[in-house]
């Protein structure tokens, strides 16, 4: 099997490595209108999370070796036909060619095999948005081996391609996703809202309740919702158009208040289309609950109502992705407090080391590089 010549019959190979981290979503994204483009039925907006905590590396390594492309995700190797990562393949393949028919003195790298290493340095699909951060990782990548000249928000039209709130991680601070109006998909895109240091001391904090493998996952679940719930249709045309622009306002205005009504609001109003679908689809556990009402409590002791009949004084705000993990958004002030509280009434189980990422997706092609 192990055939040292065949490394040195590698002429020639381009490589790049690119790191991008989860996301998660204040105004969530439940609902498509066009599932082959990942079109979605409502805008929606999120934070980038900027630690080393929850992120997706990817090596690509591209040469005219390589009879064929392949894919590792977590060192095992996947179908590369799957249907998501070939559309996101074929298209950025298909404006590489572009760009080297314009141009003769490209390499025409549009003709070269790849091969793709992925790794997450977190479980992967327990609701810890691993989806996001692996294609909006594989697509900058993509554009990266191939110097597309595309702009961030393009490269994000790219993304969704693979998995709608992919589209969102390849920008940091505060992202929306417009949902756009157009049927062929060009101008469903990302767009910074404000960069991370626009509102400084935005502190979220995740809690693993669970690192399974979610019973329904997000691609399934949303149709489900889309085809049996009425309340969904109240929730796109109703809801989620006023409270972008709340969101925005709230963002603009550094307004935590505003802010964290309107992410409990939103995570309350998603799990509860679920619950409307049929069979209904159950993301929150008991624990989850608890942690809801323990926020609840926490943040009554300190609101109170201004002379205007604005609610002030939230430390913190809840919200749910599609499993019972809790994320926290607070500000930096009230870190400590907050962190207090879920330690003492939710014990960790175990302190895990924060996973190592960088380096582990190249480690994974230079082993098929041995072996071959
Ligand atoms: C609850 O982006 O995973 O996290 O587009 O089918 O891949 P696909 O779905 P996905 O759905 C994410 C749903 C969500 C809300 C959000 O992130 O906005």
């Amino acid at each position: 099997m192990t055939s040292p010549n065949k490394k040195q019959r590698i002429t020639k190979s381009k490589e790049v490595t690119c790191s991008a981290p989860v996301n998660i979503a204040v105004i969530k994204y439940w609902g498509k209108r066009n599932t082959a483009l990942l079109l979605p039925t409502n805008s929606s907006l999120s934070l980038t999370l900027n630690q080393d905590d929850l992120r997706s590396t990817t090596t690509i390594r591209a040469s005219p070796d390589f009879v064929s492309d392949r894919i590792w995700l977590n060192g095992k190797e996947e179908n590369i036909n799957a249907k998501r990562l070939s559309n996101v393949l074929s298209k950025a393949k298909e404006l590489r060619k572009e760009m080297e028919e314009k141009d003769a003195d490209l390499e025409k790298l549009s003709e070269w095999g790849i091969y793709i290493a992925s790794y997450n340095n977190f479980p992967t699909a327990a609701g810890l948005a691993s989806s996001a951060s692996g294609f909006a990782c594989l697509t900058f990548a993509l554009s990266q081996i191939y110097d597309l000249s595309i702009n961030l928000s393009q490269v994000s039209m790219l993304a969704r391609l693979g998995s709608g709130s992919a589209c969102r991680s390849l920008f940091g601070g505060f992202v929306k996703w417009e949902m756009g109006t157009k049927d062929d998909g060009s101008d469903s895109l990302a767009i910074q809202v404000a960069s991370e240091t626009d509102w400084p001391g935005m502190e979220a904090l995740i809690l693993v309740v669970s690192d399974a493998r979610k019973d329904t996952g997000s691609t399934e679940g949303m149709q489900l919702t889309v085809e049996t719930s009425e309340l969904l249709k109240h929730r796109i045309e109703k809801v989620v158009p006023q409270r972008m622009l709340d969101m925005e306002k709230a963002i603009a205005e550094k307004d935590f208040d505003s802010f964290a009504e309107i992410t409990m609001a939103d995570s309350n109003q998603f799990h509860a289309v679920c619950l409307d679908s049929y069979p209904p689809i159950f993301y929150l556990n008991d624990i989850s609950k608890a942690v809801i009402k323990v926020i609840t409590a926490l943040n009554a002791r300190s609101i109170h109502t201004d002379p205007s009949g604005k609610k002030k004084g939230y430390k913190v705000a809840y919200t749910f992705d599609a499993g019972p993990n809790a994320v926290l958004y607070m500000q930096r002030e009230h870190l400590s407090e907050v962190l207090g509280v879920i330690d003492y009434l939710f014990p960790r189980k175990s302190t895990q080391k924060v996973g190592e990422y960088y380096g582990k997706a190249k480690e994974v092609l230079e082993n098929v590089d041995k072996t071959n």
